[in-house]
């Protein structure tokens, strides 16, 4: 058998969870392979809603396995947040979720450094969600870090102290005042405490070789999907630099984020919203900073999952989204929140960038670049509630004209349409 991938294709949060959730009946195992709890992934059924950071978004079928794999950096205070806000519903987390011993861990003094490194950017920040995840990944590619395997070690807690003093080192060399800088809520110290008192909660999960068992599992014949985070745009290699998060979002994560070979690849699921949101700093060459991004933003509740923040909103980008679909591979469209779109008499969609008042072709290395300009095609809306719409076949004329616009500008079809952000608002063409 071969791995099924879905991955975001533009700046994250295209309702990635949703569909992970609504596909898990069709598979035995779903897999995170990159990311940490910058993620937030947000799934919606019975009238409950829950938002996953860590944990893979299968969690909710008590028969699929869940794996938090290698490429993960797990922040153990906030994955049994998670575990025991699920428990409080009636859940038992622990039963289908395994957990990666080559994980590597995000420290409390990770997120402190986080901050410290965001706020000596000044203007120029990234926008972090400050989980830790660009320093938990720096020593992780710097050979520092800590993994999951080494929390039974006996060198374990010496070798996190040098690492936290090293890192403290950093934050007062930065000038950053740790002391009153609070970790969601809690003082360093505090947050320290209930991050050990975690780690020790860790040693009772089911912690495995990631790897060993998904290929094993693969050779069974077990039906595997990888869940991504974040999104392409926001990849480290060819997202826009340096607006980035720090790892491979792209369907090549899979490969190293899970101990897969290119050759397990099968089906690649790429999930897009029916216009563009980015939350954090960063080029956004089609955002709108007047009433039509207003309304994106209240329509679409474009508000962070992982922090609250206001998202940007702004038209469906194009270029953009043939590039992502080009590095990912992919070979199946899911269109997200068409929804958001209902009270639009018009829409626009970004087909080509220009520079100078040229087009340009290919892809821009610098995204940055304010001389790049969308070129649009205006669409004609539907300015009708999707609401109601039970099969495709009763999508308004010009959401079908929309969503073939697109089909035909990307060369690839869009087989899923979500309309609304509960499990049954998905429609399959
Ligand atoms: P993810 O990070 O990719 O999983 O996406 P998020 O959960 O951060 O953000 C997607 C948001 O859109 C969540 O609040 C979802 O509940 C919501 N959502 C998902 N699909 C739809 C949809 O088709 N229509 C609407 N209106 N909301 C949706
Ligand atoms: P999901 O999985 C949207 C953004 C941050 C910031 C940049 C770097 O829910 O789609 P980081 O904390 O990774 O150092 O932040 O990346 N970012 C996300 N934006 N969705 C996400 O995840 C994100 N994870 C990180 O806002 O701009
Ligand atoms: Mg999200």
């Amino acid at each position: 058998m071969k791995v099924d991938v879905i991955l975001g294709l533009q700046w994250g949060d295209e309702g990635k969870g949703k569909i992970v959730d609504v596909f898990t009946p069709r598979y035995d195992i779903i897999a995170r392979f990159q990311g940490g709890p910058n993620a937030g992934h947000t799934i919606i059924f019975g009238g409950r809603k829950f938002v996953l950071h860590t944990i893979p978004s299968g969690i909710f079928h008590r028969q699929t396995l869940n794996v938090i794999g290698n490429g993960v950096i797990i922040d153990p205070f906030i994955l049994f947040r998670e575990i025991d806000t699920l428990r409080e519903a009636g859940m038992a987390p622990e039963e289908n979720l395994l957990v990666s011993r080559r994980a590597h861990l995000i420290m409390p003094s990770h997120r402190l450094l986080d901050a410290a490194l965001e706020s000596d950017k000044g203007s120029s920040k990234i926008g972090s969600t400050l989980k830790g995840i660009g320093p938990a990944y720096t020593d992780k590619y710097g050979r520092n870090g800590l993994r999951v395997g080494d929390i039974t070690g006996d060198s374990f807690k010496l070798r996190y102290d040098q690492l936290k003093s090293e890192h403290l080192e950093i934050v007062r060399h930065l000038g950053f005042d740790y002391t009153s800088h609070l970790l969601d809520g809690l003082d360093f110290e505090s947050y320290e405490a209930k991050w050990f008192a975690s780690i020790d909660r860790l040693k009772g999960l089911k912690i495995i070789d990631s790897e060993i068992f998904l290929n094993t599992s693969l050779d069974e014949g077990k039906r595997v999907l990888a869940e991504g985070a974040q999104g392409t745009m926001l990849d480290v290699d060819f997202g826009s630099y340096p607006f980035v998060t720090s790892s491979n979002t792209i369907t090549a994560g899979v490969c190293s984020g899970l101990g897969l070979s290119p050759h397990r690849i099968g089906k690649i699921y790429g999930i897009f919203k029916a216009y563009c949101t980015r939350v954090g700093s960063g080029p956004f060459p089609t955002e709108l900073n007047d009433a039509d991004g207003e309304k994106l933003r209240v329509g679409g509740n474009e508000f962070g999952s992982t922090t609250g923040r206001p998202r940007r909103c702004g038209w469906l980008d194009l270029p953009a989204l043939k590039y992502s679909i080009m590095l990912n591979g992919v070979d199946s469209l899911i269109m997200m929140k068409a929804d958001v779109l209902d009270p639009f008499p018009e829409i626009e969609i970004c087909t080509d960038y220009k520079k100078n008042n040229e087009i340009i072709s290919g892809f821009p290395y610098d995204l940055c670049d304010e001389q790049i300009q969308p070129v649009y095609n205006n669409r004609k809306g539907w300015n009708s509630s999707l609401e109601g719409c039970t099969s495709i076949n009763e999508i308004p004329a010009a959401l079908a004209d929309y969503i073939d616009f697109i089909e035909r500008e990307v060369g690839l079809a869009i087989d899923t349409v979500s309309i609304g952000p509960d499990r049954l608002q998905t429609l399959q063409r």
